[in-house]
């Protein structure tokens, strides 16, 4: 089977522009789909913007910049992606918008080979392959954020997942991207989301409680606990309304209290308070 050099990612967002800057980064083509002129351009705008801070911190030469987006075509055209062996949908976490996407993808793929992932955190992948018309070539490829700093990829195959899908994604990730990939049943929320997200919640559910400052809840757990940086700051870095979605994915399968979003994560998404990438969230970003 051909080797995968053509990539097609679908939501030029924070993980979509962070896959697609991976991608090129290790030398693939790679055409990456967006809603409109404006979200393609700030799309195009992230990844470049990234790879000139890998520049300045000598991890990339001028040329190496120019090369890698010159294998980056930003377009609002979905046929763009028929040629391609390998798409991985990163669109919003919205199970609509997913199944609709699967399907219109799943018709537009020509390659019998290609294979058809998502990106998401708890949306079923059964579901994402049956509507895709082609579910054996059909599994979850979850990236985290950022995507060209984090080393973990998980892997989901579904229920209707063939043995050779999950084999070339285990050599795709390892191999071509050079990540660390695990693998994970088909649930809401695989390894990583199951474990962090109620602690993420647990952390709004405590800011919501006057239990302590954003800052301090956050320095008690870089401080205390040796992590990279608290929860509240990771719940911006992620998305509000992605942590949203999430929880109300997992909550929707398992029922379970501490995956329910608390109000205040409710309001603040309503609000446009979406974190990092809205320019503010807990705190705010100049
Ligand atoms: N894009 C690209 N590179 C980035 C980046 C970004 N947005 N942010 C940081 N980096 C790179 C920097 O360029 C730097 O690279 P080099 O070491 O090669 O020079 C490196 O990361 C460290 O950056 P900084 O020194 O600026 O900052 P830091 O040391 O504070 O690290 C961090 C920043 C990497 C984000 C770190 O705080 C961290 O690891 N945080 C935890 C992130 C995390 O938990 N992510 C998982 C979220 S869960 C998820 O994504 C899944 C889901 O479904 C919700």
């Amino acid at each position: 089977m051909a080797e995968i050099e053509r990539v097609g990612v679908v939501g030029g967002g924070l993980m979509g522009s962070g896959i697609t800057e991976v991608a090129a980064r290790n030398g693939l083509d790679v055409v990456t789909i967006e809603v409109s002129d404006e979200a393609a351009q700030a799309a195009h705008e992230r990844v470049e913007s990234s790879l000139r801070r890998a520049e300045k911190r000598g991890k990339l030469s001028v040329v190496d910049v120019t090369e890698t987006l010159e294998r980056v075509t930003v377009t609002t055209d979905l046929d763009a992606l028929a040629d391609r062996q390998l798409v991985v949908e990163a669109a919003s976490e919205d199970e609509r918008t997913k199944l609709d996407l699967f399907a219109r993808i799943g018709s537009i793929l020509t390659d019998d080979d290609a294979i058809l992932t998502s990106n998401t955190s708890s949306i079923p992948i059964v579901k994402l392959g049956a509507a895709s018309g082609r579910a054996d070539r059909v599994m979850g490829v979850h990236f985290f954020n950022p995507a060209p700093v984090m080393k973990l990829v998980e892997l989901i195959p579904s229920l209707t997942t063939s043995p050779q899908t999950l084999e070339r994604m285990q050599s795709f990730v390892s191999d071509t991207l050079g990540k660390e990939p695990i693998e994970a049943t088909d649930r809401a929320g695989f390894v990583v989301n199951s474990l962090l997200v109620p602690y993420l919640l647990s952390a709004i559910r405590m800011y919501e409680a006057g239990y302590a400052s954003a800052a301090d809840i956050d320095s008690g757990m870089v401080l205390g606990c040796g992590h990279p940086m608290g929860p509240l700051a990771l719940a911006d870095l992620i998305g509000l309304d992605t942590v949203r979605a999430i929880g109300v994915s997992m909550y929707e399968e398992f029922k379970e209290p501490l995956y329910s979003p608390p109000p205040v994560l409710d309001r603040m998404v309503d609000a446009g308070l979406l974190g990092k990438k809205s320019g503010h969230g807990f705190y705010p970003y100049g």
